[in-house]
């Protein structure tokens, strides 16, 4: 069993993963997925997440919430912030202190950069950043590199591109940080206002091989992996700026057609139109798989952060 330098550890940034971490994340969830109920159960036995959303969810948080259940323990949070004493006007600070009295880890989202790096200061418990604004979501990457790995069978050799609203994506910044593990091809392709912010380009330029269009059909040819994202609309400060991109790009039946056959296309949803419902049929269609394993995910990667040696 390689050593588990999750116990205990905060997940607030896939920068902060190496290649290994990477792996052994992931063979961690091949593994958990082939567990009887009653020793996966006791992975969790006796310990409770807590997680409070500023923003909305419903995979992130119900697929953690699955997830803890599935390894015998509970949870507890808030996403409804009306009801909470965030709507009294109480600070994150001190909000994250008191999840930390009642948890054994947290789950936080919330629209500003740098909030989990924050609450992972001041929290004795680790936290799990599920979205900080614009800037990262790491668990996603995490499933998502796992779905690009069982769909394809690796990573490395693939050429895949990145597409819709890649400014304010914050699913986007995380897996161009986690491909830069690998030795893969990326097309950025995207309204030239929403083009991948330029610092975190240079985080990644020397590791990945980067291209950046602005049409969909310059890449179709050769993606193995189209990744599809919503234009984030409630990140725009100014709301004619998103009516004049919305709508950019829609993948349907005509675009697979012009794909290679064996396209995955991903998409971390929710979708609102980038991805036509009539391609839901198709293998092609990899999305609801996805996430399926994020359930999967962030089960094992719960169990190592709650387990100093766990059968995985
Ligand atoms: C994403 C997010 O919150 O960043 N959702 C998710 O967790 N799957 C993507 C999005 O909202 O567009």
């Amino acid at each position: 069993m390689p050593n588990n330098h999750f116990y205990d550890r905060d997940i607030v940034s896939i920068k902060d993963f190496s290649k290994a971490d990477l792996e052994y994340v992931f063979s961690a969830t091949d593994k958990i997925r082939t567990m009887k109920p009653g020793e996966r159960g006791e992975l969790g036995r006796g310990r409770t997440l807590g997680y409070i959303f500023y923003e909305p969810s419903t995979r992130t948080r119900m697929s953690f919430e699955a997830a803890m259940a599935s390894l015998g323990g509970s949870f507890i949070g808030i996403s409804e912030l009306k009801s909470s004493s965030v709507e009294k006007g109480e600070s994150l600070a001190d909000t994250i202190r008191v999840i930390d009295l009642y948890s054994d880890v947290i789950v936080l989202r919330h629209p500003m950069d740098g909030s989990s790096r924050f609450a992972a200061e001041l929290s004795q418990n680790p936290i799990i950043n599920a979205g900080s604004g614009s800037e990262e979501h790491p668990t996603q990457a995490l499933l998502d590199l796992y779905t690009i790995m069982k769909e394809k069978g690796r990573i490395d050799g693939l050429s895949i591109a990145i597409v819709g609203d890649l400014k304010y994506g914050r699913t986007v910044y995380s897996l161009l940080y986690g491909l830069a593990n690998y030795r893969v091809d990326v097309h950025l392709v995207s309204p030239p206002s929403l083009a991948v912010r330029k610092e975190s380009i240079y985080d990644v330029q020397g590791k990945l091989k980067i291209k950046e269009h602005h049409e969909l059909d310059d890449v179709l040819a050769h993606a193995d992996v189209l990744y599809v994202t919503r234009i984030q609309r409630e990140r725009f400060p100014d709301v004619q700026e998103y009516e004049k991109v919305k709508g950019s790009y829609t993948v349907d039946s005509a675009t697979l057609e012009k794909a290679k056959q064996d396209v995955a296309v991903m998409h971390p949803l929710p979708r609102l139109d980038e991805i036509s419902h009539s391609i839901d049929h198709t293998k092609n269609a990899v999305y609801f798989r996805q996430a399926a394993n994020g359930k999967e995910l962030r089960a094992a990667l719960l169990a190592l952060m709650l387990n100093e040696s766990p059968p995985l």
